[in-house]
């Protein structure tokens, strides 16, 4: 009777697994601070890409931690990137092809100082240039479509972005290729142990001249409303649990479709509380996921959704 009258419901099909991108072969490196995440090398993320379709999970975001960095984060828009590659070994593997194919557009993980843009020093001074910037990130999202990506989805939170984009990829032949937008995205604590997992913590300086401030969420609806006029498709949340109060607004105000990201830190402190034995894992984990829907979001990008998958089954 319970499952008849609840009122929200959690499907592999609504969960995005995560993956990060890096050279060699053979590699999988556990990342520290988040248990059971990995930078896998292609050949490795081609076995978590089949475990993901077999067990029906909507889609993959692909993040690339080049071997190289440099000032202007070449390797984002290289076309044989970490992630141009990954996109096209894995489009290559015929037993994946219901998976959803997301390619995070950022330069953070490429550029030396580990900002997600072009960065302006003088002296003890400097600034993330939103516009250079969001040439460069424009001509990345182009290049992912290109080594097909199903979904480009800017990151960065510079402004104009998602109009770029879309020049970009019109121009680029690709007009079907839909850009989910981070659209309402917080400077937050909890992207932390990401950080360590992508090699991206900025070298100076913090991301809240370009990501949003927690306390606002007006401005979040701002934000949300200048990425549609600019031709956004679907919008990103992030992070989730903290702001769910801000998923549940966007949903009543928009009509896109909207994800949520469960982001690192949220990840790695529900499974330091399992560690302990403070929580019961898959109750909890199950909880959080179902928080984030039931605040509004269709589908929820989670490092738990092989393990989600598992129990719902
Ligand atoms: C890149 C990016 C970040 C995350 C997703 N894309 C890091 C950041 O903004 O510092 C965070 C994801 C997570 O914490 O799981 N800009």
């Amino acid at each position: 009777m319970r499952s008849l009258v609840r009122e929200t419901h959690l499907q592999p099909s609504a969960l995005i697994y995560p993956l990060f991108l890096c050279e060699g072969t053979g590699v999988r490196r556990e990342i520290t601070s988040m248990p059971g995440v990995f930078n896998l090398s292609i050949d490795e993320a081609i076995k978590e890409v089949e475990a993901c379709a077999a067990l029906g999970i909507g889609g993959l975001l692909l993040f690339g931690i080049p071997d190289t960095k440099d000032e202007l984060g070449t390797g984002a828009y290289a076309s044989d990137g970490i992630v141009q590659r990954g996109l096209r070994a894995i489009k290559a593997v015929r037993s994946a092809e219901s998976l959803v194919v997301i390619a995070d557009v950022c330069l953070c993980e490429y550029t030396s100082h580990g900002h997600c843009g072009m960065v302006q020093r003088d002296g003890d001074h400097f600034q993330v240039e939103n516009d250079s910037s969001v040439a460069l990130l424009a001509k990345t999202a182009a290049s992912l479509a290109e080594a097909g990506a199903d979904i480009v989805a800017p990151s960065d939170m510079m402004d104009g972005r998602v109009a770029a984009m879309r020049v970009a990829l019109d121009e680029t032949g690709k007009q079907n290729t839909p850009i989910l937008s981070y659209a309402s995205k917080f400077a937050s604590a909890f992207y932390g142990p990401f950080r360590d997992a992508a090699d991206s913590a900025p070298q100076f300086g913090d991301r809240r001249t370009y990501q949003m401030d927690g306390a606002n969420l007006r401005e979040a609806m701002r934000e949300i409303e200048q990425d549609i006029a600019e031709g956004a498709d679907m919008l990103l949340m992030k992070p989730a649990m903290p702001y769910l109060d801000v998923i549940r607004e966007a949903r009543n105000r928009f009509d896109l479709p909207m994800g949520a990201y469960q982001v690192s830190g949220e990840y790695s402190m529900l499974h330091a509380a399992f560690q302990r034995g403070w929580l019961e894992p898959e109750r909890a984990m199950i909880e959080s996921l179902l928080s984030i829907r039931r605040a509004g979001a269709d589908f929820i990008v989670t490092y738990f959704a092989k393990d989600a998958a598992k129990v719902l089954g």
